[in-house]
C-alpha cells in the first residue's frame, strides 16, 4: 500500500476524498499523516475523525522557510511516506521540501492550468469569461502551478454563476480526480517524460 502524506491548509474536502478512496480500496494505498500549516484548518478534525495522525506547523514559529520545511520533511520522512499530495495546501513549496521528496509531489489546482494559476483559480476564470474551467493534478515544481499535468477535468462557466457555484462545481470534480491521480500513481503507472506525463495501460 502506498504511503501518503497530506498537506492541507483549510476545510480538507480533498483529504477527505482521498481518505474515503483509501478506505474503500479505491486507492491503494493509506494517509498515513496530515499536516496543516492552520491551526483552525479543518481538514486536521477530519483527519483525527479518522484516526489519522495529525500536526500543525506554523511558519511563524520557525525562523526560515528552509527549517520550517525542513521540519515538514522530517515529519514525513519518519512516517515513511512515499507520496505528499497537496489538498488545499495555500502555500508555495520550496527547495527543502521538494528536493526532499522529488517528483513525488502532487497538488490539484481549481482551473485548467496553465490557464489561471495562483490563489484564485475560479475567481480568475470567471473574470476573464472563459466558458469552460475544471481543475488540474500536477506534479509540483518550484513554480506557482507549473508542474507537468497528469490529469484534467473540465466543467462549464455558466452565465449565472457566482464564484461559489463555479467553486463547487468545480470541486465535485477534484473528489473525483485527486484519487484518480493517487491510483494510477500508486499502481506505478505514471511517467514523466520532460513537461508531458504518461499513464501507462493497466496490465
Ligand atoms: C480546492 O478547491 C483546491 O483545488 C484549492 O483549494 C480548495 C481546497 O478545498 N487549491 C488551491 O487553490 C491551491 N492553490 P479543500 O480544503 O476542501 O480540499
Amino acid at each position: 500500500k502506498l504511503r501518503l502524506g497530506i498537506l492541507a491548509s483549510g476545510r480538507g474536502s480533498n483529504l477527505q476524498a482521498i481518505m474515503d478512496a483509501c478506505q474503500n480500496g479505491f486507492i491503494p494505498g493509506e494517509v498515513i499523516i496530515v499536516i496543516s500549516d492552520k491551526p483552525g484548518a479543518f481538514a486536521l478534525e477530519r483527519a483525527k475523525q479518522a484516526g489519522i495522525p495529525v500536526h500543525c506547523l506554523e511558519p511563524k514559529s520557525f525562523d526560515s522557510k528552509e527549517l520550517y520545511e525542513g521540519a515538514i520533511a522530517d515529519l514525513l520522512a519518519g512516517s515513511e511516506v512515499e507520496l505528499v499530495c497537496l489538498a488545499g495546501y495555500m502555500r508555495l513549496v520550496g527547495s527543502t521540501l521538494l528536493e526532499a521528496f522529488q517528483g513525488r509531489i502532487m497538488n490539484i489546482h481549481p482551473a485548467l492550468l496553465p490557464s489561471f494559476p495562483g490563489l484564485h483559480g475560479q475567481r480568475d476564470a470567471l473574470e476573464y469569461g472563459v466558458k469552460l474551467s475544471g481543475c488540474t493534478v500536477h506534479f509540483v515544481d518550484e513554480g506557482i502551478d507549473t508542474g507537468p499535468i497528469i490529469l484534467q477535468a473540465a466543467v462549464p462557466v455558466l452565465d449565472d454563476d457566482t464564484e461559489e457555484t463555479l467553486a463547487s462545481r468545480i470541486l465535485e470534480q477534484e473528489h473525483l480526480l485527486y484519487p484518480q491521480a493517487i491510483k494510477l500513481f500508486a499502481q506505478g503507472r505514471i511517467k514523466v517524460q520532460g513537461r508531458r506525463v504518461k499513464v501507462k495501460a493497466q496490465e
